[in-house]
């Protein structure tokens, strides 16, 4: 990642050197620069340059390092993007895989792409619509990793856990939202079952250090937080962040299905087989990444403006 800028840099579509500050690094080429991990890289300060790919116009205020290209990876092929190397896929992993060959031709030899652990915890799940995702989600991977070994590229695939990012997300900060909305979250049974938050940044962060670390070529990491805790913990860390008291409410599983049968179409994203996951432990080995590449997320304290 650290290597100098060629002297011919970066070039858009018809071949005319992009402009942008030089940098010691040569810029990243970003997919999906406005999800949860892509904001958190955004706001970092010690980053390099980013070249943002998103369907929606830039935001208003974007740092004047970067360059926002609007596009859509379903056309990768017409990217305005010529001679980078190096590709973060922050984007679903099933918009990622079939990009690689436009990103090849662009010139990329080295991608960081993130999958999810949902490919493992949602396998078994009793709704036909996640057991689709798990598999989705493993035939994508399947797919982008032998698109790279194919064309050459130097792949790394990082599954993470339930991500948040304070106010942003749609896992912690949505309880937090219910918190401050109801004063009490519900509970299917008592919320025993074992989970390890993981914030955006360190996601983030995490990517640019595999970049650092050539053990982690051609290798595929589950991504816990720092911390596993019940799912009663951590709605308790929700309201602690929030600066108040935690107000917990144990539903009896079967009430609770039958709540959602009324309330769930009022929940977008939102389904009964959550109140089961609730009882069961989701839970990964950081090892790997430790080892290959100093994997050390933060613990889930996190903190939410009054
Ligand atoms: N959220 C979680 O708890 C969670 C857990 C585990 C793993 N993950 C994985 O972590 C990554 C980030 O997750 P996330 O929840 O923040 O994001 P996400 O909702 O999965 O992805 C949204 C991002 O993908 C981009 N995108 C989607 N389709 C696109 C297309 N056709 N062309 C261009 N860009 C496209 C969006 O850009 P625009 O809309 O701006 O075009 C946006 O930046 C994803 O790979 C996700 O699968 C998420």
């Amino acid at each position: 990642m650290c290597k100098a800028p060629g002297p011919d840099g970066l070039r858009d579509a018809a071949g005319r050197p992009m402009p942008g500050p030089m940098t010691a690094t040569p810029p990243l080429l970003t997919l999906g620069a406005t999800s949860l991990i892509g904001g958190a890289l955004c706001a970092m300060p010690d980053r390099p340059q980013l070249i943002c790919v998103s369907r929606r116009p830039p935001p208003a205020e974007t740092d004047p390092r970067d360059r926002w290209i609007p596009a859509d990876l379903a056309a990768a092929d017409s990217l305005p993007v010529r001679e980078v190397e190096t590709a973060l896929g922050l984007a679903p992993i099933w918009v990622v895989a079939p990009a690689v060959e436009a990103l090849a031709r662009t010139g990329v030899t080295r991608i960081v792409a993130f999958s999810s652990t949902s490919r493992w915890t949602k396998a078994r799940s009793a709704d036909a619509a996640e057991r689709e995702i798990a598999d989705r989600l493993a035939r994508s991977e399947d797919a982008f990793i032998d698109a790279c070994d194919r064309l050459r590229i130097g792949w790394t695939l990082l599954r993470p856990t339930l991500i948040y990012r304070e106010g942003r997300d749609g896992n912690v900060s949505r309880l937090a939202g219910l918190a401050r909305r109801f004063g009490v979250i519900p509970l299917a049974g008592s919320g025993a079952g074992l989970r390890q938050p993981v914030h955006a940044e360190d996601l983030a962060r995490a990517a640019l250090q595999v970049l650092d670390a050539p053990a982690t070529r051609g290798q595929a990491y589950d991504l816990p937080g720092g911390e596993t805790l019940s799912y009663r913990a951590m709605v308790e860390r929700v309201f602690e962040g929030l600066g108040r008291r935690p107000r917990v409410l144990s539903v009896p599983p079967a009430l609770w299905r039958a709540g959602f049968r009324l309330a769930g179409r009022f929940l977008p994203g939102a389904n009964a087989q959550m109140g089961a996951r609730m009882e069961a432990d989701l839970t990964f080995d950081p090892g790997p990444a430790q080892r290959d590449f100093s994997w050390r997320p933060r613990d889930f304290r996190p903190r939410f403006p009054a």
